[in-house]
């Protein structure tokens, strides 16, 4: 494992992939919980992807959508129309985002950068509008992930991810966060207090950046960065009064965790917080198209509308017909079928609950050091000493090899490093469409256990 002797790189594809030296078994179909490659073989898709399926594959009401929408009329630009599917959408998604959103506005994108890209510059511009114009920072925190245009990277704090591009992106303050499995405070609260000392940390960089700071960007629920990380009681309602203390806008990144995936609409919803902006791409369409959602409340809008009048912002693709159509129907069909309840692990007998309880004996394994998330949203943290939570070293890619060694056992997990300390640290992401059975719930973590226990022992003979 780990042995750069054993690199090799596959030949080469017209296409640009991920990796030179990972193999890309060609997928040809999906339904339910199952994808299909090209050889036949199928797997149990225990990630939704990358978070991102939540309805299940291979629904075919939002395939018919799509193609009704294409043959009346596939595209217009924003600039010179509106739709009928982009109003209607709208004011749907508006209504799903709950009471917070009541008089705001969505502006549709094509995918969670962009969408983040859109947040970040409508913050800008609302301080603009209300004669702010020296807010312009962007806070953010260490150990989270936005997405991959440099915008979206300059308030990540992903460090694998942005390393090489740092030079090319604005650095502003990200401050800590809290991570009770490797919590740096001695707590013995459930973290409480020091979820307080690191909302005070913000608190600080808002000062020290001496009324610049436009908006604060957080995910509430940790995405890849982290693996399901969620926040301790009362830290993420003491960041959204430090925000709105300071004339700071707070911009929930909901890209991984909107549209029911942690059991409620919106994950903020948990924690009973109401941000300026919300972003949502993945689960908004559930995979069937391109899409991201930025969500932006009445004072936001208002600011924009009885000012300039104009966003200054735009793409060719925004608010896309054909996505939008794709999208809609996602909404409509996840909740006639109360997926979001199915979601929710409060719930006895729901898909969330059942997840939880499957996975509550995985940390028996030598190699699993913490199991956590809410939801269907799951992290699985691996550590080569329990006793120390000492991570494997990063060039062995323990996470990569497990998430390999399930793969060969049909079932699909999302590895990922760097939960430690932006670098090392390995873990896995579940997070499963809510139509998920049970039994196949029970099967897939069977077969993880045993790819886990494979990795561990190659580990402790290699
Ligand atoms: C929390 C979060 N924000 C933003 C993004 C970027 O979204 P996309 O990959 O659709 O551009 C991601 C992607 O993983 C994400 O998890």
């Amino acid at each position: 494992m780990g042995d750069s002797t054993q690199i090799k790189n596959y030949p080469p594809s017209a296409l640009l992939r991920r990796s030179f030296r990972k193999a890309f078994p060609p997928a040809v179909r999906g339904e339910g919980v199952y994808l299909w490659d090209q050889t036949g073989k199928r797997y149990l898709d225990f990630s939704g992807s990358a978070a991102v399926n939540f309805i299940g594959h291979g629904v075919q009401a939002i395939v018919a959508a799509m193609a009704q929408q294409a043959t009346q009329l596939e595209f217009v630009h924003s600039s010179q129309f509106t739709t009928p599917v982009a109003e209607e959408y709208a004011q749907e998604l508006l209504e799903f985002a709950g009471e917070n959103f009541v008089g705001g506005s969505v502006y549709f994108t094509c995918g969670g950068s962009e969408a983040i890209e859109t947040a970040l510059k409508l913050a800008r511009q609302y301080q603009v509008e209300i004669g702010q114009e020296r807010r312009h920072q962007m806070l953010s925190r260490a150990q989270s992930y936005h997405g991959s245009t440099l915008g979206a990277l300059s308030v990540s704090g992903n460090r694998r991810r942005r390393e090489i591009y740092t030079p090319m992106v604005r650095e502003w303050a990200h401050v800590g966060m809290p991570y009770c499995y490797r919590c740096s405070f001695d707590c013995s609260d459930g973290c409480r207090n020091c979820g307080q000392q690191y909302a005070a940390e913000l608190e600080h960089a808002i000062e020290s950046a001496k009324g610049s700071v436009a908006a604060f960007i957080f995910e509430p629920v940790s995405g890849a960065t982290l693996g399901a990380v969620t926040p301790p009681p009362g830290y993420l309602q003491s960041i959204a009064e430090i925000c709105r203390r300071n004339g700071v806008l707070l911009i929930a990144d909901e890209v991984m965790t909107g549209m029911g995936r942690t059991g409620r609409n919106f994950a903020v919803e948990h924690w009973d917080v109401a941000p300026d902006i919300l972003v949502t791409a993945k689960g908004l369409s559930s995979g069937y198209t391109p899409l991201g959602a930025v969500i932006a409340s009445s004072r936001v809008v208002e600011a924009i509308a009885s000012g300039s009048g104009s966003f200054l912002h735009g793409f060719t693709y925004n608010a896309h017909p054909i996505s939008l159509a794709g999208g809609r129907a996602v909404l409509r069909h996840l909740m006639e079928r109360n997926l979001v309840q199915a979601a929710d692990s409060e719930r006895e007998q729901s898909a969330g609950a059942n997840l939880a309880r499957a996975l509550a004996n995985l940390p028996d394994v030598n190699t699993v050091g913490d199991v956590r998330g809410i939801g269907l949203l799951r992290g699985v943290e691996f550590v080569a000493d329990k006793l120390s939570k000492r991570p494997f070293a990063s060039k062995e890619n323990f996470a990569g090899f497990v998430a390999a060694a399930s793969a060969k056992r049909g079932v699909l997990v999302y590895p990922m490093q760097g939960c430690v300390d932006g670098k090392s640290g390995d873990h896995l992401l579940i997070a499963p469409p809510a139509v998920i059975t049970e039994e196949q719930i029970n099967w897939a973590v069977e077969q993880l256990q045993d790819a886990i226990l494979e990795v561990s022992s190659e580990v402790a003979t290699a």
